[in-house]
């Protein structure tokens, strides 16, 4: 179906993504689909920032009146700092990826959150129809996107947490960090080459392994994974792990359905509108493939 045309006038609200590099990210694909089927009058574009200019662009786009924008690599933990009001979500991270714009006396609001963590959960929730609550997962990484999905989980319910990392140290600090926000839960920092055998309920792969090497952090064979696996690689769409998950019949999932439902968050933090699930998923599995 063609796009529909949309032409911006002088009450079109402007978003954006600030990242670098940032030109093949798929979120103007997915957040303008969002818009069109709303009939917002909205535009979203990409911002190529470099690091050392972030307090600039933020400066420059607030006061230029955009409404928001999302933060990517590598700007997610530089732009807390330059924030007025950071949600309880994103200062337990440690990390924000979207902010609102908001008029104030005297001038503009930045509020920042992190919608990767509910992207994640809403994917395990309708791609996978799993509920962390009480359940055991191995998370394997212990980087940003382990930290946001690791407060995801244990927020979520989530009784026993394994975080397996390369370097093991790293494990330990983040697992000892969590400890004392979630002290029910079971937590334990161990070497990647210490999961075998650990039956967990569900695995998650939140290394870069996989990201077109061929390669995979863990035989999943060793682990013993009780009921599913999710790899937040989404290019490409199916990595050397989740092609064992299926030869083991295990169910599983790749990263996209975390990508759609954090776009999906943030259009709603935006918006105060229910986010089109439907041709945000379209233009972004559309924008997936027009990048191979
Ligand atoms: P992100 O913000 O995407 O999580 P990151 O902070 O650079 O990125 O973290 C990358 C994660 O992938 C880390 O857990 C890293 O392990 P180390 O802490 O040991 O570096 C993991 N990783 C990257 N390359 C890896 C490899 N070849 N084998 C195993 N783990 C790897």
């Amino acid at each position: 179906m063609p796009a529909e045309p949309f032409t911006p006038n002088g009450q079109t609200r402007l978003y954006g993504v600030l990242g670098h590099p940032v030109q093949t990210s798929l979120s103007p694909a997915m957040q303008n689909a969002g818009f069109r089927a709303l009939g917002l009058n909205a535009l979203y574009v990409a911002f190529p920032v470099l690091p050392e200019r972030l307090a600039a662009a933020v400066a420059g786009l607030s006061a230029a009146g955009v409404a928001g924008f999302n933060l990517t690599v590598p700007h997610k933990l530089a732009i807390l700092p330059l924030l007025d009001v950071i949600t309880p979500e994103a200062e337990a991270i440690g990390a924000v990826n979207t902010v609102r714009c908001e008029p104030a006396p005297g001038g503009i609001r930045l509020i920042g959150t992190n919608t990767d963590g509910a992207g994640f959960l809403r994917s395990l929730d309708m791609d996978l129809r799993f509920d962390p609550r009480g359940k055991q997962v191995l998370l394997l990484g212990a980087g940003g996107a382990a930290r946001g999905i690791a407060h995801a989980l244990l927020g979520a319910g989530t009784g026993k947490l394994w975080i397996a990392n390369r370097t093991r140290t790293r494990a330990r600090g983040l697992a000892d960090a969590l400890k004392t926000r979630f002290p029910q839960a079971e937590i334990e920092g161990i070497g990647l080459k210490e999961t075998g055998g650990l039956g967990p309920h569900l695995l998650v792969n939140a290394t870069t392994v996989g990201m077109g090497d061929g390669s995979s952090p863990v035989r999943l064979a060793n682990i013993g994974v009780r009921e599913a696996v999710v790899d937040i690689v989404y290019h490409p769409a199916e990595t050397p792990l989740l092609r064992e998950a299926e030869s083991l019949g295990v169910a599983c999932t790749n990263g996209i359905g975390m990508l759609l439902y954090q776009g999906c968050a943030a259009f709603e933090f935006w918006t105060f509108q229910r986010a089109p699930e439907g041709p945000m998923r379209q233009a972004l599995l559309a924008a997936l493939r027009e990048r191979r």
